[in-house]
């Protein structure tokens, strides 16, 4: 009877404090307070970008002793690993994203946040012009700001390789408008194949995926339109379902080169039970409004009829990266993207121009899991450079007073504590930027996940339901924020118990 009414008061208890938590810290989250306004005095850091190495930078940033001013064409941070969810319908596309003021307005110090497009970056005279592109513009659009130091996050765009009709008869998924675009498209192409009187063979057309890349982003997005058609098309339309076709299209010989062989091989024949198509060895060589064309691995060439092709074929810089990068033509020789240092410093820049994530080359892979740490790191070294500034002060204001000082014994203390002040600083050493991975995660569908994590200086593969919801758990908690987590929980359970929705808007 204790032991009962001990529990019982325990779970009430754990239940109010539970409550009474999420209350308080989404209330404080809601409610920001009275921010410092800008400093002239202090120095002003500019971030272009609002993606994963930008919104890190921005959380774990201390902005006491600097003035920030944030530059983006959108007003959000987009949680990528679940924008194929998005696509289909697992999630809504609010869930994963957080706008950037949620985060700026919590900062020490007011943080200017402009949604615009940056379109150059003035090394020299170190000032960065941007335009606001949106639909409504007021009567100022443009302009040019002076920065210190720049933050250069703006990522990197879908390559196209200069495919004919890619850009025109193909889907992206890169932005959230992307994912929203090919569910829209996807349905119609079901609707279309629903129309009264379709002949087979365009049924058949109609209802053919072809997903172009074998990398994350296509596995991922294949195993979700899987899903899709399993869990939902199959009781909404019953009469299309088992026409639907997806073709997995890989120039390499595998798909997932970043996974260890196991993986690869597991996800090979999950896809094969799921019923979709991987051609590897094969060129995606023109888009067509109704087919794909291949060269397949015996060198000829095919059309594929089709009734949606989703490019997935990996990203190159942007042209103001390029543009930045002609700059500095002898620091910056890398075409593949900026070179920094292992302080993030663009090298050729003097220390003014940091670049982080997916504009950048390095040794490690362009992933959230990089841009997020080097963002995090940089905003740590900016905290350790206010200490170095201030130890460079104290040493001229010490030279300052040693050089004015007539009387000896004044002097010598001075100076004793000059020679002080000048060992701290030779001592004081930004430290430089170490990555450390946590592993590699992908959705395989049908509630399968493959993950590669790093154990004992080696690696662990485990893929299969146990690590589906591990998968899941990984990247709820990696999430931003509460708001963030609590939404795209309720938006699993929400298609687990109701299903997806299959309106077009
Ligand atoms: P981004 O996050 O792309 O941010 C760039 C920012 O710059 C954006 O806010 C953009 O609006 C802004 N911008 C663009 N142009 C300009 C301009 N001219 N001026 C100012 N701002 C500009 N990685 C993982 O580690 N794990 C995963 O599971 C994973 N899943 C992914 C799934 C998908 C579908 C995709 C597309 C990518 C995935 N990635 C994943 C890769 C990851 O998203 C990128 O490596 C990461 O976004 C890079 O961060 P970034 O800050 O460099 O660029
Ligand atoms: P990717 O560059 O990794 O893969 C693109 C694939 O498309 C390549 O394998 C390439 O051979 C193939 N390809 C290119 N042109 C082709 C053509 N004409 N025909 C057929 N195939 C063609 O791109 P992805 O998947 O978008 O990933 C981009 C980055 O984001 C990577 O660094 C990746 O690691 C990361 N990412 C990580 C995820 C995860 O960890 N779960 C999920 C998604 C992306």
């Amino acid at each position: 009877k204790t032991v009962v009414k001990v529990a019982n008061r325990t779970f009430w208890f754990a239940l109010l404090a539970g409550v009474g938590s999420f209350y308080y810290v989404t209330k404080k989250d809601r409610t920001p307070g009275v921010q410092l306004p800008h400093d002239p005095t202090k120095k002003t850091i500019v971030v272009l970008g609002s993606g994963w190495g930008a919104t890190s930078f921005l959380n774990t940033l201390d902005t006491t002793e600097y003035n920030v001013v944030v530059v983006s064409p959108k007003n959000f941070f987009l949680f990528t690993p679940l924008l194929p969810s998005v696509a289909v319908g697992t999630l809504s596309p609010r869930s994963i994203i957080q706008p950037t003021r949620y985060v700026t307005r919590h900062k020490t110090r007011a943080v200017e946040v402009i949604e615009a497009e940056a379109q150059h970056v003035d090394v020299a005279n170190k000032t960065v012009s941007f335009i606001d592109n949106s639909d409504i513009q007021g009567a100022v659009s443009s302009t040019t700001i002076p920065y210190d130091y720049l933050v250069y996050a703006v990522g990197a765009e879908v390559q196209t390789f200069g495919i004919p009709g890619v850009t025109d008869h193909a889907c992206f998924m890169k932005e959230l408008n992307d994912a929203e675009k090919m569910q829209r498209r996807f349905l119609d192409c079901l609707e279309s194949a629903a129309f009264h009187g379709q002949s087979q063979e365009e049924i058949e057309r109609l209802l053919h995926i072809v997903v172009v890349g074998g990398g994350p982003t296509g596995v991922e997005l294949s195993g979700e339109l899987h899903d899709f058609l399993e869990e939902d098309l199959k009781s909404w339309y019953p009469e299309l379902a088992d026409k639907i076709k997806i073709t997995l299209v890989e120039a390499l010989p595998s798909v997932l080169p970043m996974f260890s062989k196991r993986l690869i091989e597991y996800t090979m024949s999950t896809f094969k039970e799921s019923k979709i198509d991987i051609l590897t060895q094969t060129m995606v060589k023109e888009v067509k409004d109704k087919s794909v064309t291949l060269a397949l691995p015996d060198k000829s060439v095919i059309e594929m009829p089709c009734g949606m092709v989703v490019w997935a074929a990996g990203n190159k810089g942007r042209a103001i990266t390029q543009d930045l990068m002609s700059q500095l033509p002898t620091a910056q020789t890398n075409k593949r993207g900026i070179t920094i240092d292992e302080y993030m410093e663009m090298k050729g820049t003097n220390g003014s121009i940091f670049a982080i994530g997916d504009c950048t080359t390095s040794s490690h892979a362009p992933t959230a899991q990089v841009a997020s740490q080097q963002g995090a790191y940089l905003a740590r070294a900016f905290a350790q450079r206010v200490k170095r500034d201030q130890l460079e002060a104290n040493v001229a204001e010490l030279e300052r007073s040693a050089a004015m000082i007539l009387h000896e014994d004044e002097r010598k203390k001075v100076v004793d504590e000059l020679e002080g002040a000048k060992r701290q600083l030779a001592k004081f050493k930004i430290r430089p930027f170490t990555y450390s991975h946590q592993g590699t995660l992908a959705y395989i569908g049908s509630d399968k996940a493959i993950a590669d994590l790093p154990f004992l200086n080696g690696s662990f593969a485990s893929g299969g339901f146990l690590t589906f919801y591990f998968w899941r758990s990984a990247y709820l908690s990696t999430l931003f924020s509460l708001r963030n987590r609590t939404l795209v929980a309720t938006d699993w359970v929400r298609t687990k118990v109701f299903g997806r929705d299959v309106s077009r808007e």
